[in-house]
């Protein structure tokens, strides 16, 4: 689900390429409330990709987390996948930057952990999972949309010099888990 319909083609264009439309479904709605679109206890697992960085209301997290919960199945399994923003070098701390200073709201692995237990779950760990994923450069000058990679001519003034000497890296993956 998305409230945009911003990644729609790239999502189609997936679902199409592996062989699984009939399988998903998307459903187009604000993931703060979810009631009357997908009940309660819908699915064995809730899992969010790189979610709660992009929230359009940051004020709304312990909502959706909320939805979260309320929509897995007892002793079913809710994960979010966030970005680390603790950056081991000057490539990594580019990517973290160039989100950050276009708005997306980091939120701190304790914030997260917080509003999974207010909102009871279970057996919470965090696990770190390290990338590989470079952006020389050269490739980082490129047309990167389809690794949702974007820059304005702002960030461009603020951040261009330092991506030209380091360029870009994914930092590692933090993914919060827990049961219901
Ligand atoms: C970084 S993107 C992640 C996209 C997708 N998970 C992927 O891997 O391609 C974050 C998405 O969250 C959506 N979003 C932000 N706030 C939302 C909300 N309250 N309810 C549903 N979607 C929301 C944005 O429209 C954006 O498309």
């Amino acid at each position: 689900m998305d409230v945009s319909d911003e990644y729609l083609a790239e999502f189609n264009e997936n679902l199409r390429k592996w062989s699984v439309k009939k399988l998903v479904t998307y459903v187009q709605c604000d993931a703060a409330d979810l009631k009357g679109i997908v009940a309660d206890e819908f699915a064995d697992m809730v899992v969010s990709y790189r979610f709660l960085e992009e929230l359009k209301h940051p004020e709304d997290m312990f909502k959706i987390v909320k939805e979260m919960v309320r929509m897995v199945r007892k002793t079913g399994k809710v994960c979010i996948s966030e970005l680390s923003t603790e950056a081991k070098n000057e490539a990594e701390e580019n990517y973290i930057r160039l989100h950050r200073e276009s708005g997306d709201s980091f939120f701190k692995p304790t914030e997260i952990i917080k509003a999974m237990q207010e909102t009871s779950l279970r057996n919470i760990h965090v696990e770190t999972f390290e990338t590989n994923i470079w952006f020389s450069p050269e490739l980082a000058k490129q047309e990167l949309s389809l690794t949702q990679v974007w820059f304005t001519s702002e960030e461009e003034k603020r951040l261009g010099s330092r991506i030209d000497e380091y360029g870009m890296k994914y930092p590692a993956f933090l993914l919060f888990s827990g049961v219901k």
